[in-house]
């Protein structure tokens, strides 16, 4: 026997019947988007290398150690995308999205690739529903693309997770305030490492998990109380607006995200019960990015959620299943009659709205009714040679047990099943 080949470390499956509540998270995430006028946009999986070195940040670990680079066939330096702000704002400026009317406002799920070291809640390939805004400096853009998230969650049932909220300044009061950390942390006893860190990107350090050096920063210089007039009003405008969309946030000013395009508004949203990988969303706005990749001078905002995460945190608050079966009805015919009858049945239901599939390869009754309860189907209809003559059908309520005889017409099935008692199928 051939041995079997299982997925790379790191990648996970969905297959069913989970995929249907993974199905049901995206959506559901990327909901709130669709109605508030964003539009979707389909990226490339793999770009080109430089795009994620020159948009996410050399010295971010995401670029410097977990990038799936490979060289292409034409000797190109070609990436995995490790995330997706970079690939939407290349696309903007590649197929002159901002020279319409603005704010450009899209969204886009799937894929993204990072060779972290796995473990439950930290993959591989993740998966994100994102948003990005291009072309607006208002601080009611910062509220909606944070009220989108926050609504998503909470759309889910979601009550346990923290939003953190702070502001990173800008290209004006961030580099004073960078000067006056660097001076701080070097007062305090750091090792090597932590030394080259704060010499590159000091922000970095204050998110130290170790209690060795966060005994040391609880003294430390926070950008917040460093903002420029601008920042501040900025940010207090925000949340104003927030406050306006029902939103609840917690103040975090020790925040720190783990790419370099960030500037002001700055979020992430956690879940207590994730443990190590609590970070289920986050984002926040990247004036300087577009420009940093040859576009016009655009600020922008966005988020990636995680939809992996997301998954995780409605287990993990008894959320799920959010879908029981995927069809409406389930067919057993017996005798080829009633199995050409089906056929038929099936497609002009299937034409109308109705989901429904049948037991193939003449099982026996019983085992076509086991399948049809691990389909969890709501209705069964069985037609055999009996009902063929009279053109009716039996239809069980398999929530009720009930069991009656109607027409053999899918006029008749959908008059029954949408009739105002039973409205909701599934
Ligand atoms: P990020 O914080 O790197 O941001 O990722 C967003 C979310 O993706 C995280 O909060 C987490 O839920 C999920 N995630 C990240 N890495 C993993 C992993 N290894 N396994 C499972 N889930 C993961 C970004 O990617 C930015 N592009 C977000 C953004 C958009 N900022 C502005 N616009």
């Amino acid at each position: 026997m051939v041995s079997a080949i299982n997925a790379p470390k790191g990648v996970p499956d969905y297959p069913p019947p989970r995929s249907r509540d993974f199905l049901y998270v995206r959506q559901a995430l990327a909901e709130p988007a669709t109605r508030a006028g964003y539009e979707y946009i389909e990226l490339p999986i793999f770009e080109s290398t430089d795009l994620f070195i020159r948009g996410v940040g050399e010295s971010t670990d995401v670029v410097s150690k977990e990038m799936y680079t490979f060289t292409d066939r034409g000797d190109r330096s070609i990436t995995l995308r490790p995330e997706g702000t970079a690939g939407v704002i290349r696309a903007i400026i590649e197929n002159r999205l901002d020279k319409g009317p603005l704010p450009v406002k899209l969204w886009y799920a799937g894929p993204f690739f990072r060779a972290e070291r796995p473990q439950q809640g930290r993959y591989r390939q993740l998966q994100q529903v994102g948003v990005e805004v291009v072309g607006s400096d208002d601080p009611a853009t910062d509220a909606e693309v944070i009220s989108l998230a926050y609504h998503g969650f909470t759309s889910l049932g979601l009550q346990r997770f923290v939003l953190n909220l702070t502001s990173l300044g800008c290209s004006t009061c961030r580099p004073p305030y960078r000067l006056i950390l660097q001076e701080f942390l070097g007062t305090c006893d750091l090792d090597q490492e932590t030394r080259e860190r704060a010499a590159l990107n000091p922000l970095r350090v204050l998110d130290d998990k170790r209690e060795t050096v966060q005994a040391q920063l609880t003294h430390a210089p926070l950008m917040i109380d460093f903002l420029c007039l601008d920042c501040a009003e900025h940010y207090a405008s925000v949340r104003s607006y927030l406050s306006a969309s029902g939103v609840q946030w917690q103040e975090n000013p020790r925040l720190v995200r783990g790419l370099d395009y960030y500037t002001r508004t700055t979020f992430e949203f956690v879940h207590p019960d994730l443990g190590a990988q609590s970070g289920i969303g986050g984002g926040g706005r990247y004036d300087g990015l577009m420009a940093d990749l040859g576009g016009a001078s655009l600020s922008g905002i966005g988020f990636g959620l995680g939809t992996d995460r997301t998954l995780l945190a409605c287990e993990a608050e008894g959320l799920t299943p959010f879908v029981r079966g995927i069809i409406d009805i389930y067919f057993i015919a017996i005798g080829e009659p009633a199995r050409l009858h089906t056929v038929a049945l099936m497609q002009s239901l299937r034409t109308q709205g109705i989901s429904c599939d049948m037991s193939f390869d003449s099982r026996s009754l019983k085992s076509a009714m086991k399948n049809a309860d691990r389909l969890a189907a709501p209705f069964v209809a069985i037609l055999g040679d009996h009902e063929m003559q009279s053109n009716s059908l039996q239809l069980k309520n398999m929530t009720t047990g009930e069991q009656e005889v109607l027409p053999s017409t899918s006029q008749a099935l959908i008059g029954h099943l949408l009739s105002p008692d039973r409205k909701a199928l599934r």
